[in-house]
């Protein structure tokens, strides 16, 4: 007979899984109960701890709504979100490394023009943004869309202020010239927490962790034929480079945000002089 004991429990709970149909969730299954049904040996989970992680869970699932992704949140901070995106996206020969999406890609960026300024609420230290979008063999590559989004000063995304930031603050749709270029006029990104108003924060601050990430702007860069990166560029010398909450830092994607003083180049884009720069090439995949 195969029944349950402490030694057979993950082999006898996989058996029932065994007439799954489909390979795929039968493999997963398989595996999570064999991680699982070791984790609780290992540690020897107590009564009382079994019940506190339902409670986390519950609590983790009661979090969410349309605008907050608690369970995102809870992947994010234990590194299996930065996994899952790293294993399904390895880099090759050169092309532009991803890192997490974030649970703040939740609204449609605003098609734009090229050169048009996203921040609508006035704050912060204003940046041109600018690169080249090619494949590995240095094609450049036009039409190819720039989805970007990014904290304000104050470090909040506009969906987490609704009716204090303008409606798509620092949110942008920009498809590249036929160079392959991009360019448009924003803020240097800043550091800011993730939320810590719930479970997950409770989580970070029992743990001794900080909520912060380090100053960023986010990129989705997609074009027919290429494999689409989700990625970000990291501001050089942000707080947080070396502790980000939820491990989103590689090293390929730091840039300087240097200043510029070139009066007519302000003045042809609308901005003071002098002017902070931020580039960042994106490289794709065939
Ligand atoms: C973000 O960068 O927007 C983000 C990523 C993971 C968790 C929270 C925020
Ligand atoms: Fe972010």
């Amino acid at each position: 007979m195969n029944t349950f004991s402490e030694e057979r429990s993950a082999e006898v709970v996989a058996a029932s899984f065994a007439n799954t149909p489909d390979d795929r969730l039968r493999e997963v299954l398989g595996a999570l109960v064999e991680h699982l049904h070791a984790f609780v040996k290992q540690v020897e989970l107590t009564e009382a701890e079994w019940a506190a992680a339902i409670d986390f869970l519950t609590r983790t699932g009661q979090k969410c709504d349309a605008n907050r992704q608690e369970f995102i949140l809870l992947s994010d901070v234990l590194g299996v979100s930065m996994l899952v995106e790293t294993i399904n996206h390895r880099a090759g020969r050169g092309s532009t490394e991803s890192t997490v999406l974030g649970p703040f890609h939740v609204v449609a960026s605003p098609p734009r023009e090229l050169g048009d300024d996203v921040a609508l609420d006035g704050k912060g230290t204003p940046c041109l943004v600018s690169g080249q979008v090619t494949g590995v063999g240095g094609e450049p590559v036009p039409g190819a869309r720039v989805d970007i989004w990014q904290a304000n000063d104050d470090g909040y995304y506009d969906v987490q202020q609704p009716g204090i930031q303008p409606e798509l603050n620092l949110r942008g749709l920009f498809t590249t010239d036929a160079d392959g270029r991009f360019w448009f006029r924003s803020i240097v990104p800043r550091y800011y927490p993730i939320p810590d108003d719930g479970p997950v924060g409770q989580l970070l601050a029992a743990t001794g962790r900080h909520p912060y990430r380090p100053a960023h702007l986010h990129f989705i860069v997609s074009a027919p034929g290429y494999r689409t990166v989700t990625t970000h560029v990291f501001v050089a010398d942000s707080p947080y480079l070396d502790s980000d909450a939820v491990f989103g830092v590689k090293e390929s994607l730091i840039r300087e945000v240097p200043e510029v003083d070139d009066p007519a180049r302000a003045r042809s884009l609308g901005l003071e002089n002098p002017f902070r720069t931020l580039t960042f090439d994106i490289v794709l995949q065939r």
